[in-house]
């Protein structure tokens, strides 16, 4: 459960530094009426990923996750008129909600969304993505790292999304899958010598939880 406080103080922070955003209200309000999970990124972290984008100046983004489509437009708005983003779910019903949601904000030309599993679906993209975002079964994170690198290049930025989980990263005795996936590919951007990375926790609207970030070497 999320403390009264943090809430507040993030809806502070979304208010003051994000704003009222109607086309994506309406995709949280799509997302809702067709019943997907509201686990979406936080108003601030979406305003994140899109700042990362125009900070790393990246304009082939890979996300691996797309739910409803929210932090999918955030990315897209941020990549440019000739950017892509190729964003990958393996629900079919959640891709058709995000399809609709992208077309609405007239972000269709940027988009591609994948149906299929990450594991599936990976093998068949073209590389030289220059920021991926991994935001999907946790359980996959090391192969969704792996793929990270190889479909990028040195200086590509890799941003994973729920490497907190309330501290259960640091329960040794934690038995949730989710969990050993997200401990696993946090170990694995320690050690892989292709990453150099980073992780930073956070609280807000989402609970605590947090994000690593990392650039291919
Ligand atoms: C879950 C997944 C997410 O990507 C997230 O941001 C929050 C929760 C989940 O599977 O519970
Ligand atoms: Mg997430």
């Amino acid at each position: 459960s999320t403390p009264r406080a943090w809430r507040a103080a993030d809806d502070f922070l979304a208010d003051t530094l994000v704003g009222r955003d109607p086309q994506l209200e309406a995709v949280l309000a799509a997302q809702h009426d067709a019943g997907l999970p509201e686990i979406e990124v936080a108003p601030v972290a979406g305003k994140l990923l899109n700042l990362l984008v125009r900070i790393s100046g990246a304009r082939r983004v890979l996300e691996i996750g797309t739910l409803g489509g929210y932090s999918t437009i955030w990315m897209a708005r941020a990549v440019g008129d000739q950017g892509r983003v190729v964003t990958i779910e393996a629900e079919a019903a959640h891709a058709a909600v995000a399809r609709a949601s992208i077309e609405a904000a007239g972000l269709g030309e940027r988009v591609d969304i994948r149906v299929g599993r990450g594991a599936d679906v990976l093998p068949t993209l073209v590389g030289g993505f220059d920021l991926v975002f991994i935001d999907a079964d946790k359980e996959s994170n090391t192969i969704y790292l792996d793929w990270a690198a190889k479909l990028g290049h040195p200086g590509t930025v890799v941003v994973v999304d729920n490497i907190g989980r309330e501290g259960e990263i640091a329960n040794d005795a934690t038995t949730d899958p989710r969990v050993i996936g997200t401990r696993d590919g946090l170990r694995m951007l320690g050690e892989d010598p292709r990453f150099d990375a980073t992780a930073l926790q956070t609280v807000g609207v989402k609970g605590w939880d947090g994000f690593a970030i990392a650039v291919v070497v």
